[in-house]
């Protein structure tokens, strides 16, 4: 078929859709159908938070903030980091400027170029976590992508458009503030490419390739040809007639990796003049050396296209965070982790905190993880997984975790599980006997393992072994009786044999 046949042809189907979806829009209306459309038919209506229809044409950005006040509010979320935040403050806020100034006046500055940013740091650093404050503080969609996902598809084009469609999505159908997103693409670094390899690898250098013209400027169709849900969606939102498109020039890109080997990339070449230099970087103080001096040439030298690297003059170097730092993140206010579990138990009623000695010993524990912050997230759930298993429904209300419980979480839990209810049976046997009971460290041990093993109602459990002892203990008028494990495991002949005793005591 030539190229006109097939474009009458698809133009044809095109209108075909865009009637039938009029006639959808007419039946549901098109709040109801987006947002049947979004989540597919099993999700009943009205739990969706589609409120309002999307403003196609209106755009709020917020530009009134310096760079040093875009700092102070990444300073709330993110520890450290001070170079990256001052860079990205930077970046942002020029690239923001100058959209606000070509909207205002109308007059496109024809040789702009724009501020992508690549970003160097480890895992869990909190390349991921700037972003998302900084799109939060600007008011900008954001969309998180994966280089080596791109590559793996095969339809490389497609996958570097959607990520500019999903922006689309980000921004709830609004495409003028789509066209001020940000995109980040992770792992960059995994598809760097050998560049001492002749003719290079063809799927990282392709997805590389694939990046540069939206990095630059490229007309993006709303509609992808390979997702009828999405075809639908991006008829409906053009309108009449014109088929909608997204422009990039306005888009951000950020493109993050750990980008391990590139100081010893660095040192050689800084070095490379002195005879027999061997350039490899040891320390992690001298990484954090090298990194700051990184050029175009390192990262071509790296694998990364000239093209690619070119379009990417704002360069962001993350420092590696220690077990103080971590310690810090865990009792900074908006600690995103702690607080996820503080707000996961408040839906089981349960009023989680933590010792300071415990969120030291986390941190420990997570820098033993080697997987940067994330470790504190693995760290937490490990300590809290049986906590939140076993609690619901318990009526246990408060969880103080200690360091202890970070080491032994289900030794905690056992004491939890068995402590509450004893408890309250204490206040019910003293209700009705006028004795007060307290249980040594050997019966609560042993309780516990009985509410393990068996699943046991400690309350009706402790009823049913030491019912009937406050009359034998009123016979010697005690007020007062430590339970141990041995009266649990044989209430009558213990209590007998304490009664005895002390009625000879008394009669002596
Ligand atoms: N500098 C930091 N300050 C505060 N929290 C951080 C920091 N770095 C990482 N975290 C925590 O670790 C989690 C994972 O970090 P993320 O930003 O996704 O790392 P990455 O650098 O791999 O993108 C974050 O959601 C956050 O809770
Ligand atoms: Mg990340």
């Amino acid at each position: 078929m030539s190229d006109d046949k097939d474009k009458n042809a698809q133009d044809e189907i095109y209108k075909e859709i865009q009637d039938f979806a009029k006639k959808l829009q007419e039946k549901y209306g098109l709040r109801e159908l987006s947002a049947r459309m979004v989540t597919g038919p099993e999700v009943p209506l009205g739990k969706i938070g589609v409120e309002k229809e999307p403003a196609k044409e209106k755009i709020e950005l917020n530009f009134n903030l310096a760079p040093r006040d875009i700092k102070a509010e990444l300073d709330k979320y993110v520890i450290k980091q001070d170079a990256a935040k001052k860079y990205l403050a930077n970046a942002a806020f020029y690239h923001y400027r100058h959209i606000e100034k070509e909207l205002k006046t109308g007059i496109r500055q024809e040789n702009y170029q724009k501020n992508n940013i690549i970003m160097v740091g480890n895992t869990g650093v909190g390349k991921t976590l700037l972003l998302k404050r900084l799109a939060k503080i600007l008011g900008v969609p954001l969309v998180l992508g994966d280089a080596t996902k791109l590559s793996k598809t095969g339809y490389v084009g497609e996958d570097v458009e959607n990520l500019v469609r999903d922006l689309v999505r980000e921004a709830e159908g609004n495409i003028k503030l789509a066209e001020c997103g940000m995109i980040f693409v992770d792992e960059i670094d995994k598809i760097a490419t050998d560049s001492t390899i002749m003719g290079r690898d063809i799927t990282g250098t392709g997805v590389q390739t694939e990046l540069l013209k939206p990095m630059e400027e490229t007309e993006v169709e709303l509609v992808s040809t390979s997702d009828p849900v999405s075809m639908m969606q991006g008829i409906m939102a053009g309108g009449k007639g014109r088929r909608p498109t997204i422009n990039t020039r306005n888009i951000l890109f950020i493109v993050g990796g750990a980008f391990p080997g590139l100081p010893d990339i660095i040192k050689k070449r800084m070095h490379s003049k002195r005879v027999g230099f061997k350039g490899e970087v040891h320390s992690e103080s001298e990484k954090t050396d090298y990194l700051p001096h990184v050029t175009t040439e390192d990262f071509v030298e790296y694998g990364l296209i000239q093209e690619l690297v070119g379009r990417l003059p704002v360069r962001v170097i993350l420092e590696d965070l220690d077990v103080e730092d971590f310690y810090s993140i865990l009792q900074h206010s908006h600690c995103a982790i702690t607080r996820q579990h503080v707000h996961d138990f408040s839906l089981i009623d349960v009023d989680l905190n933590f010792t300071d000695e415990a969120l030291k010993r986390i941190a420990q524990l997570a820098y033993e993880e080697k997987t940067g912050a994330r470790g504190l997230m693995t760290v937490c759930e490990k300590a809290l997984a049986d906590f939140k298993y076993e609690l619901p429904g318990k009526n246990i209300h408060e969880l103080s975790i200690s360091k202890d419980t970070v080491n032994n979480p289900q030794k905690t839990l056992k004491r939890v599980l068995v402590i509450k209810p004893l408890e309250d049976f204490i206040g019910q046997f003293f209700n009705t006997s006028g004795i007060k009971l307290s249980f040594s460290h050997g019966a609560i041990n042993f309780l516990a393992e009985k509410t393990h093993l068996d699943g046991l109602d400690i309350v009706r459990y402790c009823w049913d072994r030491l019912n009937g002892c406050d009359r034998l203990l009123e016979i010697i008028d005690i007020k007062e009786v430590q339970i141990s494990a041995n009266i649990l495991k044989n209430p009558m002949k213990e209590i007998a044999l304490m009664v005895n005793k002390n009625r000879k005591k008394r009669s002596r």
